[in-house]
């Protein structure tokens, strides 16, 4: 595996690629990876060439109090993996490589509507520097496809809005969230959390199974369920964010017509903020 930085040596090898008649599949983090990451790297590899990987704790989609310095950097580790896994290249760019003048740019990729609400409520531009970032990324790596995990359900949708509304010529593949045994959804952020809060956090997929239940078996009275589930959170000494029962294409608060829902929730536990959801489709 290749491991490149510079955005020259990446868009030589990708023009080489594309000469020979080869397709790229696209896989874009932030590092510290783990069985999740690798699940979309396994997904890459079985539908394109080549697959590249990128390592890139974006510094335009955290906002002033959040982990950014403190985000967990595992280059030698995350190599290794993504080495194990057959992955063909590896771009590790630094912050001054992708944002040569700082974050004070003067063009964002701004998408509306399914960015606003939900993890927007509490981390207000984050979505801004997620779309921002990941096009630029498209533009250096034009791969064919690129694939996203369901883990992180809005920003699937922000992606998947970005390029349909831009005609952009990449397939975007959802993949299904990879989760410890508990339940948890594996995530970098799990790291943070001590054993006794590692077992406490299991407490959200729970509540997002109770009320996939509740969904299924009929219950239309979807701000009671939201109400009970946070005081569910609560009592088990969780401190919920948000939990919306939504329509699944609109991210819009469910209404009784819905048929397909997604349920996001995020709650705080300490300072570790979890993010999870869980989809429901019903007759
Ligand atoms: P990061 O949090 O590193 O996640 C990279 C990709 O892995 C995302 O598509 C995310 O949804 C997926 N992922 C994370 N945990 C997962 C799990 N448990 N199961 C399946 N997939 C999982 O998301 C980002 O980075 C950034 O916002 C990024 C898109 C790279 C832009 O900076």
């Amino acid at each position: 595996m290749k491991t490149l930085s510079e955005l020259s040596a990446l868009r030589e090898q990708i023009k080489q690629w594309k000469l020979n008649g080869l397709t790229v599949a696209f896989v874009p983090t932030m590092g510290n990876l783990h069985q999740g990451h690798f699940s979309l790297i396994e997904k890459a590899k079985s539908v394109a060439d080549k697959v590249v990987a990128s390592i890139f704790v974006n510094p335009m989609q955290f906002g002033i109090n959040e982990d950014l310095d403190n985000y967990p950097r595992t280059l030698e580790q995350d190599q290794q993996g993504l080495e194990a896994l057959d992955t063909d290249l590896l771009f590790t760019p630094t912050p001054d490589i992708i944002y040569p003048k700082g974050l004070d740019v003067q063009t964002f990729v701004e998408v509306p509507g399914v960015s606003q609400g939900h993890c927007a409520e509490s981390r207000p531009d984050h979505f801004r520097g997620v779309s921002t970032v990941v096009c630029k990324f498209f533009n250096l790596v034009q791969p064919d496809i690129a694939c996203f995990g369901e883990k992180d359900f809005q920003q699937l949708q922000v992606i998947r809005t970005m390029v349909e509304d831009l005609s952009m010529p990449i397939k975007i593949i959802a993949v299904s969230t990879k989760r410890e045994e508990s339940g948890l959804a594996k995530s970098s952020r799990n790291g943070y959390l001590t054993p006794d809060q590692k077992d406490l956090a299991k407490v959200l997929y729970a509540c997002l199974q109770e009320t996939q239940k509740a969904i299924t078996a009929g219950v239309q009275d979807y701000d009671k369920l939201m109400v009970s589930a946070k005081k569910s959170l609560s009592d088990a000494g969780l401190k919920p964010d948000y939990f919306n029962i939504c329509d699944k294409s609109t991210l819009q608060l469910a209404n009784p017509q819905c048929k397909s829902f997604v349920i996001l929730a995020a709650a705080f536990l300490g300072s570790v903020r979890l993010i999870d959801n869980i989809q429901v489709d019903i007759q």
